[in-house]
């Protein structure tokens, strides 16, 4: 048996080990137990290597949670600017690739090497591989029994993380104490996934796979469990039907069996704002060709195969009667597509669900019935859009544990 910790944080990922950093950095004992080989995986293969560390914008409008207000005390007390300030302390170098998204220059790993070196300065003692077999409360004292022995502590922090991605570690482990603890778990589920699709959704599209386009593109509504979204962004075109951001953002608010909707000019920029009307109602295009006009607007080869959809490819517009340019507008503004499902947990990036935060204190993360056990990051019930919001959350809500242990 060895001396009584501060804090054990259970995960050493983004949440846990900037938790651990901050806390022990404030003069706090920390252990840190992971069970994996490699801590930080899922930071170093984020954002393609490059790491999606936070967003410029991160505000609480880009979390889904059963209660959207609980986001807000973590998120104002330490917003992206502050990670941004730690990151430039660093030298690491950055940058903004669309919608305040920021990402490293050269790797990903330079956040985790960052963490790491926070980590130290806090003098946090970090243990893995360990198997964490179970916790226990024991009066004010947590007992964490692991295969390597025995350790006491004031206080637990749960920091596994989410489902995505078993192959490298994911567990429910976060969960499984809520339950042991009786606090409610909103049932996981894969988000910002990509869905399937069947070949018979998408007539002639499939033939155009490669493609990418901005759209917009709205899932959910308001009787769903997080709502209903509407997001600009890029949709792709593949064999097996949509991908790309644009649907990875839908599949959070998307639900068995219900169709998304795709505007492909809803995303369209142009000095001024852009009007459909002007493309469907201009006399000016009365000699023009039907695919001639929407390629103004859409890549040439959509374009052609909305036209040829509707047997309108080689007829001009003065010829196009009012009722087949409106089914035609109807068709490209409010295409609707019903997906399969999804790809799960071995594509997802993160987990909807988690640890209701009806149990949880939104200053804090610590259980409002159990003193001294907090949950952090994404095993809590609060998921971001995408765009760098996860680590967003993973920075916000260790810290605002890390100032109550
Ligand atoms: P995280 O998963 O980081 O850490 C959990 C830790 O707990 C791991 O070290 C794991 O080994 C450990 N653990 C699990 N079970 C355990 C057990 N039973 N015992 C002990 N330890 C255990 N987000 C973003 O904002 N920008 C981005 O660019 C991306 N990109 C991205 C790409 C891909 C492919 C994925 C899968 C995910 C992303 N994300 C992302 C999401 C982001 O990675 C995620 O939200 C955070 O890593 C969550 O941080 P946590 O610390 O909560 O979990």
């Amino acid at each position: 048996m060895s001396k009584t910790w501060d804090a054990i944080v259970i995960g050493g990922g983004a949440a846990g080990l900037f938790c651990a950093g901050v806390a022990g950095q404030l003069g706090k004992r920390v252990l840190v137990l992971d069970h994996a080989e490699v801590l930080g995986e899922k930071i170093r293969i984020s954002g393609g290597g490059r790491c999606n560390f936070t967003n410029l914008h991160s505000s609480p409008a880009n979390f889904l949670s059963l209660n959207q207000h609980f986001v807000k005390s973590a998120l104002a007390r330490y917003p992206s600017s502050e990670f941004i300030k730690l990151v430039s302390a660093y030298k690491i170098g950055y940058h903004e690739k669309h919608q305040g998204q920021l990402f490293c220059d050269d790797s990903a790993k330079q956040i985790i090497e960052m963490l790491f070196a926070e980590c130290a300065k806090g003098k946090v003692n970090i243990r893995h591989p360990v198997t964490v077999q179970s916790i226990a409360q024991d009066g004010d004292q947590w007992t964490v029994h692991t295969n390597v022995g025995i350790e006491k502590t004031k206080s637990v922090v749960m920091a596994t993380g989410g489902l995505p991605i078993p192959a490298i570690g994911a567990t429910a482990y976060s969960l499984d104490i809520a339950k042991q603890f009786g606090l409610k778990v909103v049932d996981p589920r894969p988000a910002l996934v990509p869905l399937s699709f069947t070949a018979d959704n998408f007539g002639n599209l499939n033939e155009l796979a490669g493609l990418s386009v901005p759209v917009r593109i709205a899932s959910g509504s308001k009787g769903h469990r997080y709502g209903a979204c509407r997001f600009n962004e890029d949709l792709l075109l593949t064999h097996k039907g949509l991908s790309g951001p644009a649907v990875l953002q839908a599949s959070s608010y998307w639900e068995e069996g219900e169709p998304i909707h795709i505007d492909w000019l809803g995303a369209i920029e142009r000095p001024g704002g852009f009007n459909c009307d002007e493309l469907f109602n201009n006399e000016e295009n009365r000699l023009k060709l039907t695919e001639t006009i929407l390629a103004s607007v859409l890549p040439q080869r959509l374009a052609k195969a909305f036209a040829d959809q509707k047997g309108l490819t080689g007829r001009k517009w003065a010829e196009v009667s009012k009722k087949d340019r409106q089914a035609l507008k109807e068709l490209i503004t409010n295409w609707s597509v019903k997906p399969a499902g999804t790809l799960g947990w071995k594509k997802a990036e993160v987990m909807l669900g988690g640890v209701d935060t009806k149990e949880l204190d939104g200053q804090t993360m610590m259980s409002r019935n159990h003193p001294g056990l907090f949950f952090i990051g994404e095993c809590v019930d609060v998921t971001g859009h995408l765009g760098g919001h996860n680590f967003q959350w993973a920075w916000a809500s260790g810290f605002a544990c890390a100032q109550a242990l």
